[in-house]
């Protein structure tokens, strides 16, 4: 996994580079986080560092090959269901200086401690350039937590309407809220919970919903460790578009 940090996936048709974070990226990620989240909301450089700091394999970018500027950027960080479990808030589940597992434990699980796009090619191809990392690193699933920026306006027409019921109304199939049904088509399909005072966010009245999503293939981790990466890389366009 040591070359990793340096491989880089070009999208031709959309001049996207995508790669692991590094420390000189955060002035282009902190310019993408401006144009996402509120004052409130956003991470500040220190916290960026940290994060990647912590976890360079764990932190992706997607930038414009020709400008350089950050169009997509996730960031991760291992965590446990039984953590995802007992967190209140997503401050619980996005600390960094929580307790290791112990040696014996091998975590399986990522936490997206932060998902950011301005562009939808981008946030794809984040996806598809860490599925083959997830698979060689043994990850198998990911959690995260989302706002239900359709809430408050749900709350306006039904005023007793319950946050854990909303976010499992449906039309046509798919979540009626519209940024759970975002993750859904990404493959976020398994609501864990849904909390109150999750986070700042006006829209979902401050409620998250934590989501999971499977690493598609994962379990078949004994393999993948065999398989080399490249040879990973060239099916990820495939396993991604079966999400
Ligand atoms: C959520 C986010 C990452 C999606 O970015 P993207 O991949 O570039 O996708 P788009 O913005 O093109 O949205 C794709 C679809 O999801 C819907 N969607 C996603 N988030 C939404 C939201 N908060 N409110 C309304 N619609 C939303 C869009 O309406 C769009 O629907 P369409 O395809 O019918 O037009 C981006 O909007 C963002 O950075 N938001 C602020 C931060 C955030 O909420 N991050 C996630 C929580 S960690």
């Amino acid at each position: 996994m040591s070359t990793a940090a340096v491989i880089s996936s070009a999208d031709a048709t959309r001049s996207i580079v995508t790669r692991f974070l590094q420390p000189a990226d955060v002035p282009a990620l902190l310019a993408l986080e401006a144009r996402q989240w509120t004052a409130r909301q956003a991470a500040d450089a220190a916290t960026m560092h940290k994060r990647i700091d912590a976890y360079p394999q764990l932190c992706v970018g997607a930038f414009c090959a020709e400008t350089g500027a950050a169009l997509a950027s996730l960031f991760m960080k291992p965590t446990s269901p039984e953590a995802v479990k007992r967190a209140r808030c997503w401050e619980d589940c996005a600390r960094l200086d929580d307790q290791p597992s112990p040696r014996h434990q091998r975590m399986h699980s990522l936490f997206g401690i932060s998902l950011t796009s301005v562009d939808g090619a981008a946030a794809w191809s984040l996806i598809r350039f860490f599925w083959p990392h997830a698979l060689k690193q043994g990850w198998r699933d990911i959690y995260l937590g989302s706002p239900m920026p359709g809430f408050r306006r749900a709350c306006e027409l039904e005023r007793q309407l319950a946050a854990d019921h909303y976010a499992r109304l449906r039309r046509g199939g798919l979540p009626l809220d519209p940024q759970l049904r975002y993750y859904h088509r990404k493959g976020f399909r398994k609501i864990v919970s849904v909390r109150p005072g999750y986070f700042p966010h006006e829209q979902s009245l401050d409620h998250g919903a934590v989501l999971r999503a499977r690493v598609p293939l994962a379990a078949l981790w004994p393999l993948w460790r065999r398989v080399p990466l490249p040879l990973l890389q060239r099916f990820s366009n495939l396993v991604t578009a079966l999400l």
